[in-house]
């Protein structure tokens, strides 16, 4: 047996899996506080609560985490947390990115050095942030990690800094590790921090990261999207498209993107290869919204969508609820655009909502394949991925067949295939046999993509 954890933004799933087989023998799950600034005693407390829900870890022969990506975990010399984890959707630090774009001398040449450009969610912009609004707490870090190093390191029951180890995928994700070179570049992390700081030793796709109390090795370890891509056993030219609290579009790829612009970051995958990767903050919750506005639950949302014409008859909704990352306007907002006598009603309003929403994903798609991705089809997975009005709005935006596997614990799942490749060894992570996903097929309608681009070009200006 061996286990899968997927410590995300609002909760902790754990997945026990058969090694050879992949199949489900038992699992958990636990609730922990969501938010932008969490303490990550609470992702703690969750893990050990969904293993325990699990039946426990006793009788695994290797476990590993995968977690949200880019959360700035800060240690004392003692290893103690010294202030709550700033996270991947918080956008205070959007003022570091810019300085820090300029300061380097322009997008390309972040590009250059470590495959992305920053942004408000990657963890270099918050240790800048930190510098420089709250100087005592910086003076005491002594180093720095991510989500999921830090709940591995926890597991191994170490409290020395000197034994937490990170994965490439999510020391991908900092600004201060190139994927391309597969080292760190510390003048960057001096750059944004002003000094350097002890930071986690970057393991291979199967090195071991210590052990659990029983002697089982703990896996590497993933980011949340690399262990995706690994639990769906997506192949060439699938490209993921997850709906959940930010929408992600992504690929693995033999070669690294190179986009100056920042839209496509460059991460690592598991494998030793690269994830090409387009990621937008505002994702399940626009439907959440929209079913707020109208009172009604998921299931009414899609059945209006789906009585409203495709484009809704002009009526747009671009869905910047949270300030946006792609494109990089942290300050936007959202709007409806296109409001007539026709178009007033609840029907419109939620088909606007699911096509303005996965308007933004389609706009990623083009910018991965415009980046030398090779994209075939669409696997569709995430919470809002259920919806039966995005299954079947999507293909008619994306302009490819768009499959949904089964509902599952994919982040989980891509860890536990890790830890299966770490126990059973290998050149590649074992195959698994997986249940057929179902397929939506539509004719494409650019006529949406085109009122989307118009409208959203007016917001993105008027935010800049
Ligand atoms: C990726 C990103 C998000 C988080 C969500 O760059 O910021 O997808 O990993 O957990």
């Amino acid at each position: 047996l061996v286990a899968g954890i997927d410590s995300s933004t609002q909760s902790c799933k754990v997945v026990i899996r058969d090694a050879e087989t992949g199949k489900l023998v038992r699992q958990g799950r636990a609730s922990h506080p969501e938010g932008t600034e969490v303490h990550p005693d609470a992702w703690w407390a969750a893990l050990q609560e969904a293993i325990e829900q699990a039946g426990g870890l006793d009788d695994v022969a290797a476990a590993s985490v995968a977690g949200q990506q880019h959360g700035m975990v800060v240690l004392d010399e003692n290893g103690e947390v010294v202030r709550p984890a700033l996270l991947w959707n918080d956008t205070r630090s959007a003022g570091a990115a810019a300085d820090l774009i300029q300061e380097l001398g322009g997008g390309e040449k972040w590009a250059e050095a470590v495959g992305i450009v920053p942004v408000a969610s990657f963890t270099l912009t918050k240790l800048r942030w930190l510098a420089r609004n709250e100087p005592e707490i910086a003076a005491r870090v002594a180093a720095v990690c991510l989500p999921h190093d830090w709940l591995t390191w926890k597991l191994t029951g170490s409290t020395n800094i000197d034994d937490i180890k990170t994965d490439r995928s999510d020391a991908s994700g900092t600004l201060y590790w190139s994927a391309k070179t597969n080292e760190y570049r510390l003048d960057l992390l001096e750059l944004g921090f002003g000094r350097r700081i002890k930071v986690p030793e970057v393991l291979g796709p199967t090195g071991i990261a210590g052990h659990l109390p029983n002697g089982a090795p703990l896996g590497p370890g993933a980011g949340d999207n690399a262990a995706a891509a690994l639990g769906t056993g997506a192949g060439t030219g699938d490209v993921i498209v997850s709906i959940g609290t930010s929408g992600t579009v992504f690929v693995s790829s033999e070669v690294s993107p190179n986009d100056p612009t920042g839209t496509v970051a460059g991460f690592a995958d598991t494998t030793g290869r690269f994830l090409p990767i387009v990621v937008t903050l505002n994702a399940a919750r626009v439907l959440d919204a929209a079913g707020k506005l109208l009172g009604v639950d998921h299931a009414e949302l899609s059945r209006l969508a789906l009585s409203a014409p495709a484009g809704a008859d002009g009526l747009v909704l671009i869905p910047y609820l949270e300030g946006e990352r792609t494109p990089n306007r942290p300050d936007a907002t959202g709007a409806i655009h296109g409001l007539t006598l026709k178009t007033s009603d609840p029907a419109h309003l939620a088909r606007a909502a699911v096509e303005g929403m996965l308007c933004a994903l389609a706009d990623g798609l083009d910018a991965l394949v415009a980046n030398g991705a090779t994209a075939n089809r669409i696997v569709l997975v995430g919470g809002g991925a259920r919806s039966e009005a995005v299954r079947r709005v999507a293909p008619e935006l994306f302009g490819l067949p768009v499959l949904v596997p089964p509902p599952g614990e994919y982040v989980a799942d891509g860890a536990a295939r890790q830890a299966a490749w770490v126990a059973l060894g290998g050149e590649e992570p074992p195959v698994w046999t997986a249940e057929a996903p179902e397929t939506f097929e539509a004719t494409p309608v650019p006529l949406i993509r085109q009122q989307y681009a118009a409208a959203r070009d007016a917001v993105v200006n008027r935010a800049r």
